[in-house]
C-alpha cells in the first residue's frame, strides 16, 4: 500500500468533534484564543510528520426554526467558533513544511475578496496554503446572520461554480509569469503588458478586474472540497484536487469516492488526480483496555443533546422531536441533505433515531473512530483504505495535546514501519507535497485553461 496523507482536523473552538471535551482537565484546547496554542500545536504536528493542519469553519451555528439552541451555548458545542484565517501567518512563521488548509464558504463573501486573501497567504506560507471549498454548513443561521435569503441547496453549487470561475481567472489569468520586474535601475516595477483585467459574467456572480497581488508560488491555492450530495460530487469532480469525505460504512465511502472519480474521468481529468481524505477519530493506547478507557472518558462528555445539536446544524432537523425508537421518516432539507440521506434506507428500515443520535454522539459528524493499540489501529486503517480507495485521513482532534501525542508517539512508528506515512519535504508547496506534481494546477484542471496568455499563445 502506498503512503497515505495525514492531516489534523481543527477548528478555532474549545472542543474536538465529540462532546464538550473542553471539560477534560488535560485539554489545552481551552486556550484556542491564544496564538501560542496554535503555533505550539503546529510545530508538534510538523515534527510529527503531518502533511497539513486543516481548519474547519462556519458562520453557522445550531438553530431550530430560527432560534439559537440554548444547549449549544451552555455546552460550548459548535458555539463559539472564531475565524481561523487570523492565525495562519503566525503558523507560517513557526513552521516550514506543514501545510495549512482553511475552510471558506462560497455563499457569503464575494470571490475577489477571497482570491486576494488566499493569494497573499500563498506568499506568506511560501505555497503551503489550501482552500477547503464548502457551499456552507449551518446555512439557516449563517444566511440570517448575513441578512440574506437562503439559496436552495443545488443552486448553491451553481453559484459556487461561478465563484470558482472568477477565482481561477484572477489567480491564473491576471499576471504573466514574468510580469514582475522590480528593476530599480529602470524604474519598472511590473510590465504593464503582463498584467490584464479578467472578466466573467455568470448567472450569480460577475467580475472585471485584476488580482492585485503578484504571482504566488502555487497561484491557485490547493483546492479541496467537502460535500457529497450529488451536486457536491459533480462540483468536486470539476474543481477539487482533494476531497474530504465523512467516514462510516466503508461501502458508502467507496461508492462516493468511485462516483467522483468516474465523473472526473468523464470530464477529462485523470481519476487519480483527485485525492480523498476521510474524516476519522483515532484513539490509541498502549493496550486495548487503555484505548477503550480513553474513549469512554471522551464519551463521558458527550450526550444525545450534543448529537442533536450537530444534526440540527447540518440539517435544520430536531431529532429529539421524533420517536427515538423508530426510523427517521423521509425528510427534505435545503440546509443539508447528506446527513438525512445517510441514515435512510430505501425500504424505510434505516436505523432508529436513537441509533442515529448514538452514532453522532460516539463518532461526531464523520462516522468513523479507530480505537485500539497502534497495531490494531494500523490494521484497521489498512483495511479501511483497501475497502474504500481513500488516500488518507483527517485525524479529528478530541483532547489536545493527547490525541496528537498518542498519534505521533504510539501510532506513527507503526505507520512508518508499514510504509503508510511518508516524509514531509522542505521547500515544496502543499500541491507538490500531496499530489507529487508541480506547484501549479495540473494541465487537465479547469484552472490551467485560464492561465495568462501572451498574444503569441492566443
Ligand atoms: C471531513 C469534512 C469536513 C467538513 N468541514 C466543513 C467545514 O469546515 N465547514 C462547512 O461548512 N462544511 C464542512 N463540511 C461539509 C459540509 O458538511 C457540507 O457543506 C455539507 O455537507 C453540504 O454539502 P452537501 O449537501 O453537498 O454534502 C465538511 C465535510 C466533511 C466530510
Amino acid at each position: 500500500m502506498s503512503p497515505l496523507i495525514f492531516a489534523s482536523f481543527q477548528a478555532l473552538s474549545p472542543n474536538g468533534v465529540i462532546g464538550s471535551s473542553w471539560r477534560d482537565p488535560s485539554n489545552t484546547q481551552i486556550d484556542y484564543l491564544t496564538i501560542e496554542h496554535w503555533t505550539e500545536l503546529a510545530k508538534k504536528l510538523e515534527s510529527g510528520g503531518f502533511d497539513f493542519l486543516f481548519f474547519a469553519d462556519t458562520f453557522g451555528y445550531p438553530t431550530l426554526d430560527g432560534e439559537l439552541i440554548p444547549f449549544a451555548v451552555e455546552a460550548g458545542y459548535n458555539v463559539p467558533m472564531a475565524d481561523p484565517i487570523t492565525i495562519v501567518s503566525a503558523i507560517a512563521a513557526a513552521t516550514s513544511k506543514l501545510g495549512v488548509v482553511l475552510t471558506n464558504s462560497t455563499t457569503h463573501e464575494k470571490p475577489a475578496a477571497l482570491a486576494r486573501r488566499f493569494a497573499t497567504l500563498d506568499h506568506f506560507t511560501k505555497g503551503r496554503i489550501g482552500w477547503n471549498i464548502v457551499s456552507g454548513g449551518g446555512q439557516s443561521s449563517s444566511t440570517a446572520l448575513f441578512g440574506e435569503p437562503m439559496i436552495p441547496h443545488d443552486e448553491r453549487y451553481l453559484q459556487a461554480d461561478d465563484y470558482l470561475q472568477i477565482c481561477l481567472r484572477l489567480w491564473e489569468g491576471t499576471w504573466a509569469d514574468d510580469a514582475l520586474r522590480v528593476d530599480r535601475e529602470s524604474g519598472v516595477y511590473a510590465d504593464p503588458d503582463g498584467v490584464r483585467q479578467v472578466s466573467y459574467e455568470g448567472n450569480y456572480l460577475r467580475t472585471k478586474g485584476i488580482l492585485n497581488v503578484p504571482p504566488s508560488p502555487q497561484r491557485t491555492p490547493l483546492l479541496l472540497q467537502a460535500g457529497t450530495s450529488s451536486a457536491g460530487r459533480d462540483f468536486a469532480a470539476h474543481y477539487a484536487e482533494c476531497v474530504f469525505v465523512g467516514g462510516g460504512d466503508p461501502a458508502v465511502v467507496a461508492r462516493n469516492i468511485t462516483a467522483i472519480r468516474d465523473r472526473a474521468e468523464e470530464i477529462g481529468r485523470p481519476r487519480e488526480s483527485v485525492k480523498f481524505l476521510v474524516g476519522a477519530g483515532f484513539v490509541v493506547g498502549t493496550s486495548q483496555a487503555e484505548a477503550q478507557r480513553k474513549y469512554e472518558n471522551l464519551l463521558g462528555f458527550a450526550t444525545l443533546e450534543h448529537a442533536a445539536a450537530t444534526f440540527a446544524w447540518s440539517t435544520g432537523v430536531d431529532l429529539l422531536k421524533f420517536d427515538l425508537d423508530k426510523p427517521l421518516p423521509e425528510l427534505r432539507s435545503d440546509i443539508g441533505q447528506t446527513s438525512l440521506d445517510r441514515f435512510r434506507s430505501p425500504d424505510g428500515n434505516g436505523p432508529t433515531v436513537r441509533e442515529i443520535l448514538e452514532d453522532y454522539r460516539q463518532h461526531g459528524i464523520n462516522g468513523t473512530t479507530f480505537v485500539g493499540t497502534p497495531e490494531t489501529v494500523a490494521d484497521e486503517v489498512e483495511a479501511f483504505v483497501a475497502a474504500t480507495g481513500a488516500d488518507g485521513f483527517l485525524v479529528q482532534q478530541h483532547i489536545t495535546p493527547g490525541t496528537h501525542d498518542d498519534f505521533i508517539e504510539l501510532l506513527r512508528p507503526v505507520l512508518l514501519k508499514r510504509g503508510l506515512m511518508r516524509p514531509t519535504r522542505e521547500d515544496v508547496t502543499l500541491r507538490e507535497q500531496l499530489l507529487d506534481a508541480g506547484p501549479r494546477v495540473a494541465a487537465t484542471h479547469p484552472g490551467a485553461q485560464l492561465k495568462f496568455k501572451t498574444t503569441a499563445d492566443a
